[in-house]
């Protein structure tokens, strides 16, 4: 492995003006304002595929933005990886808060300021620049490997499963590695086997025609702005329990020895609840932070419009309100189900004094995976020589679409490992990746395609 590893500590400057290059993309997959820029990304990740030496090199068109795909197969015997990340990215508002351009990658202190820094760019190019060191040094890979990195995850990866399904048999391997999740905390490396699931709903309550006369009309309609309020308060109780019926049926509950191992990790409550600017942290009664963020599903008011906002005061009772809410879920709350059970108890509450519309927007299944797998080992024994550490055991609050259809239709194991921290800022303003965690990160991942060339 070492002229590999002396490879990677011979191209660390090169690597930050190549990331820096992949960063000024604006990659935005929820805008369509962005769609010649994220296929312009989508070109650059099938240039790059080639350039470090993978073969079949590939852009799939697909309803929405392109897949790319490219692999290596020159080892018989080996086993072979799936590589799944994704090049799209959020979008940067609000831009008044950014320090730098979010397109024009800076480095401060080591880290390297952009939006998809750490969410994925970064993390995808971890694993290009340590298969770029195998073969560069070696002309060959330890392992056979397929490289499929998508431009839709952060809009719910709507057309990958389809074309998951259509490529099942192309896209066999005997694991699948994934870099698009945090590490627990700086010098611990992690590995997570559970993710959340989602459901995302925009609500939008009318109450009359046009915006009204508050002193003419109030009294004599509804609100709906007020009546969005109650509709709301209606779907948690104090203690932080969902009210939807039927909302906790097929909730797995967290185990003993997860619960115990959990409590085992480094987490400081005091200094989460400070980082965060939370007067307290709150949440379902009986559970601690991580048991909550990570094993228990949540229902969440993502964002609220009615009424007059401007400055000073106007005196009128809005014609709509629209709340976006979403539900984060766990094993083994199926996504449709939970959203069968959420509409019709929304229609219950919601009273009939005004009109709803209700639109359900993206979501994916959950996710928790067995971590007695050998991959899983070849990842920790990578992640410990890459970060002098031994990593951690995490399951994380957020979701990634494909995972589950992975699970699903290929059925093999996932293997999910990132170097991205919990601070850098993925989706807000000032989105950034440590330079040495990306340092890091190439070398154990490096390490990793060795090590998993010989699972045991
Ligand atoms: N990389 C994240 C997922 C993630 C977040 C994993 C935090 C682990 C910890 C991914 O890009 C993401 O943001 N996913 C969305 C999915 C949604 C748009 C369907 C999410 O979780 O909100
Ligand atoms: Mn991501
Ligand atoms: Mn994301």
């Amino acid at each position: 492995m070492n002229p590999v590893i002396d490879y990677i500590h011979a191209h660390r400057d090169r690597y930050v003006h190549e990331l820096t290059e992949y960063l000024a993309i604006p990659s935005i997959s929820a805008l369509p304002e962005h769609r010649q820029d994220v296929r312009r990304c989508a070109d650059w990740t099938v240039n790059e595929l080639g350039r470090i030496g993978l073969e079949h090199v590939q852009l799939f068109e697909t309803a929405g933005h392109p897949v790319v795909y490219g692999d290596w197969l020159r080892a018989p015997g080996a086993p072979t990886l799936l590589v799944y990340g994704h090049y799209d990215v959020q979008p940067v508002d609000p831009l008044d808060l950014w320090e730098s351009p979010p397109f024009e990658a800076t480095v401060r202190d080591g880290e390297i300021y952009a939006r998809g820094a750490a969410d994925d760019k970064g993390q995808v190019f971890m694993h290009l620049k340590a298969l770029q060191a195998h073969l560069a040094t070696r002309s060959s890979l330890p392992v056979n490997v397929k490289v499929i990195i998508e431009g839709e995850e952060e809009v719910g990866s709507a057309n990958l499963d389809q074309f998951v399904r259509d490529h099942r048999e192309d896209l066999a391997a005997d694991a699948i590695v994934i870099s698009d999740s945090p590490m627990f905390e700086r010098g611990v490396p992690s590995i997570c086997y559970g993710l959340r699931g989602l459901i995302y709903y925009e609500i939008r309550l009318r109450g009359s025609a046009r915006d009204l006369h508050s002193g003419s009309y109030g009294g004599a309609v509804a609100n709906p702005a007020f009546v969005l309020a109650q509709v709301l308060s209606q779907m948690k109780d104090r203690g932080g329990r969902v009210k939807i019926p039927g909302f906790y049926d097929e909730v797995r509950d967290l185990t003993e020895a997860e619960r115990a191992e959990f409590k085992r990790l480094p987490f400081n409550e005091s200094h989460y609840r400070k980082e965060l600017g939370a007067p307290r942290l709150t949440g379902e009664s009986g559970y601690s932070t991580l048991e909550r963020v990570w094993g228990r599903p949540t229902f969440e008011v993502n964002g609220l419009l009615s009424g007059f906002t401007g400055d000073g005061a106007k005196t009128v009772i809005p014609a709509v309100a629209m709340a976006k809410v979403s539900m984060r879920l766990v094993p083994d709350q199926d996504p449709d189900t939970i959203a069968a059970r959420f509409e019709a108890y929304l229609r219950k509450v919601v009273p009939r004094t005004v009109e709803i519309v209700v639109e359900r927007m993206h979501g994916g299944k959950p996710w928790l995976a067995d971590v007695d797998n050998p991959f899983v080992q070849a990842a920790s024994r990578a992640l410990e020589a890459g970060f002098g550490q031994r990593p951690v055991l995490t399951r994380e609050g957020g979701s990634i679409p494909v995972v589950a259809t992975f699970q699903e239709t290929l059925g093999v194991p996932s293997v999910l490992y990132g170097i991205g921290l919990p601070d850098e800022n993925a989706h807000a303003p000032n989105e950034r990746l440590d330079l040495s965690n990306l340092h890091n990160g190439i070398v154990a991942t490096a390490c990793f395609y060795e090590e998993a060339s010989r699972p045991s």
